[in-house]
């Protein structure tokens, strides 16, 4: 199914049949609450212990969490939302020049998730950058609106150290070396989805994006401050992860699902669209290298005896982000493909 970019600069007064889901797959957003409990962890505590068994409890039972004192400057922030919300007021000429539904493509701006592959439409256009290493992307990056590569430069590599420091801490929760996930997943590729979700007239009928698990290592999401949207699935409910002005949503995913030998969970979450506002994020995404070996952590399966093996079986990154982009959004958990027998 076709469709083109809905950040039009004007109102939409009805929802195209193209978005609206069938009866049985629908947002029902009246039956969704805020969740109570969601971890809130203070990266600058000095109790490294604490901080550590933190992250066990949110990455076992939530795979959410949300982190504030993370390090990343509040200009940096700042600046990367007000040069998204510029560049996705852009009129739309200027961004069609950027538009492409090929999911291979390094630098691209789109629509819903894979046109090409889906039968219904999604609420959101997104921007997809490619954002390490930078010295061999930036050239692709949008030049307008002007201050865009340096303000998304900076942006992505401040992210990616604090990507770093949750990842040791991850290694650390599951009882591993500090650096063992970091060896494993080699030289981290990273990218972002700047996602914009313009006001809907329908939003009991669509998603903005339906519910999906994250096929790479680690996500870390900056949300708009003041509209909600993300939800998140926990024991078969739906809770809404309202934002927090000063935190990252992070959350795990599939690729540490694996490596954690299913102690951590890729947990299911989706974007919901509202009739008044557009909603902006911005998800930065760490990815495994290419020829990454993905392979439980042998403690975390091994036992005495020598008929255990590990949940899922060896792969390699590749592999499983080609899996991953030939499937449809919400189809069954992608890591199902990749079970031992
Ligand atoms: C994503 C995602 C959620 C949001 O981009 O993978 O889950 O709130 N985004 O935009
Ligand atoms: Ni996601």
């Amino acid at each position: 199914m076709a469709a083109k970019l809905i950040s039009t600069g004007s109102r939409h007064t009805t929802l195209p049949e193209n978005y609206v889901r069938p009866l049985s797959d629908r947002p029902h957003l009246s039956d969704v609450s805020p969740l109570e409990n969601f971890p809130l962890i203070d990266l600058s505590s000095t109790d490294r212990s604490r901080l550590v068994q933190q992250i066990h409890q949110a990455c076992s039972r939530f795979g959410f969490f949300q982190v504030i004192n993370h390090r990343v400057g509040k200009e940096t922030i700042d600046g990367m939302l007000s040069v998204a919300n510029e560049f996705f007021s852009m009129s739309i000429e200027e961004k069609m020049k950027l538009y492409s539904d090929d999911p291979t493509k390094t630098t691209r701006l789109s629509t819903s998730f894979n046109v090409k592959k889906e039968e219904v439409n999604n609420w959101r256009d997104y921007l997809r950058l490619h954002c390490y290493p930078i010295s061999k992307y930036v050239h692709e990056w949008p030049s307008n609106p002007p201050s865009f590569k340096e303000v998304v430069s900076r942006y992505s590599a401040e992210v990616r150290e604090l990507g770093f420091i949750i990842e040791e801490l991850i290694s650390e929760s599951l009882g591993l070396e500090k650096y063992h996930m970091r060896k494993v997943l080699g030289e981290q590729g990273q990218h972002m989805a700047v996602n914009y979700y313009p006001p809907c007239p329908e939003p009991e009928l669509t998603y903005g994006l339906p519910a999906h698990t994250d096929p790479n290592a680690l996500t870390i999401l900056l949300q708009d401050a003041t509209v909600c949207g993300l939800q998140i699935l926990i024991d078969g409910q739906w809770f809404a992860v309202n934002p927090h002005p000063d935190a990252f949503v992070i959350n795990i995913g599939d690729q540490f699902q694996a490596l954690s030998n299913g102690i951590y969970k890729s947990v299911w979450h989706r974007a919901v669209t509202n009739t008044e506002k557009p909603r902006l994020s911005v998800a930065s995404f760490l990815c495994p290298a290419d020829c990454a070996v993905i392979s439980p952590a042998k403690p975390l399966w091994e036992t005495e005896e020598d008929e255990t093996k590990p949940i899922y079986r060896d792969y390699t990154y590749a592999e499983y982000y080609k899996k991953f982009w030939s499937r449809n959004l919400d189809q069954e958990h992608c890591l199902e493909n990749f079970l031992n027998d």
